[in-house]
């Protein structure tokens, strides 16, 4: 398999191809999504809750975001890999953005980092890409800031705002815009009128390509999940099978067996 780059992503978009990306955390699961050939893989900051057990992902910053960020950097040959930029790594605007953007991309290995949409977001992408960092921009529900979890976007003034993030996000130099949690036509006229791919999570099937968060579509989570989840399997009632037949076997004197040890 060769190797994705931008301009893969960018091709998709002009080809009709529709681009895919899941969230990793780990070296295991990110050679895993590799393997299956994704497109895109995200060091989420929904780290924060999927992995961590936390409430908000504004509870990590770079010391949890970067050992994360290389692991799964090390793991993937074929991916184009993208770090999110926790909380405080950016904000506010103009304090440390650069500085932690590179040490995502430079020590930990990732091609770009990802920002959420705030007031002055476009500012802080043109001062990354003036240093050649790749930026992937994020709009609509923005978990970074956001008051309410619910669909964005359902009024015309909403709508309209969230229109103009996307639009400016593009002008500052973004290669590709997550929407999240917007109603599908809202979606479509987003994705119709940028040149860049759009990536939606809850945003229905015009985008140029989806995202979910693994945990979610994996079952490997007993929160409940958003009504836009899909669970493609359920690792959890799996893994819990499992190990209830190692504690059964061991109490039975049955593991190990003799293809378990050594004589
Ligand atoms: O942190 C995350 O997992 C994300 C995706 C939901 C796009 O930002």
């Amino acid at each position: 398999m060769t190797k994705i780059t931008l301009k893969n992503i960018l091709e998709k978009k002009q080809q009709g191809r529709k681009i895919t990306m899941l969230t990793a955390y780990d070296y295991p699961t990110a050679r895993c999504l590799d393997r299956a050939g994704l497109d895109i893989i995200l060091i989420g900051d929904s780290l924060a809750n999927a992995v961590l057990g936390l409430d908000s992902t504004t509870e990590i910053g770079m010391d949890v975001m970067v050992p994360h960020a290389k692991a799964v950097a090390r793991g993937v040959e074929h991916a184009l890999v993208v770090a999110d930029l926790p909380f405080d790594a950016y904000q506010p605007a103009g304090a440390d953005e650069v500085k932690n953007a590179r040490r995502l991309v430079d020590e930990a290995g990732c091609h770009a980092v990802k920002v959420e949409w705030f007031q002055w977001c476009d500012e802080v992408v043109r001062s990354l890409r003036a240093v050649g960092i790749e930026v992937m921009g994020h709009v609509g529900l923005t978990p970074q800031t956001a008051q309410e979890f619910k669909v964005q976007g359902r009024d015309s003034s909403s709508a309209q705002a969230i229109i103009q993030q996307a639009k400016l996000l593009e002008e500052a130099g973004c290669f590709a815009i997550v929407l999240e949690c917007v109603p599908e036509d809202l979606a479509r006229e987003i994705t119709q009128s940028l040149k860049v791919p759009t990536i939606g999570i809850g945003a229905g099937k015009f985008c140029d390509g989806q995202v979910l968060v693994l945990h979610d579509m994996l079952g490997l989570t007993d929160r409940k999940v958003p009504k836009f989840v899909k669970k493609y399997t359920d690792l959890s009632d799996q893994i819990v099978k499992a190990v209830q037949l190692y504690k059964e076997e061991v109490e039975a004197g049955k593991f190990p067996g003799p293809e378990q040890s050594f004589h």
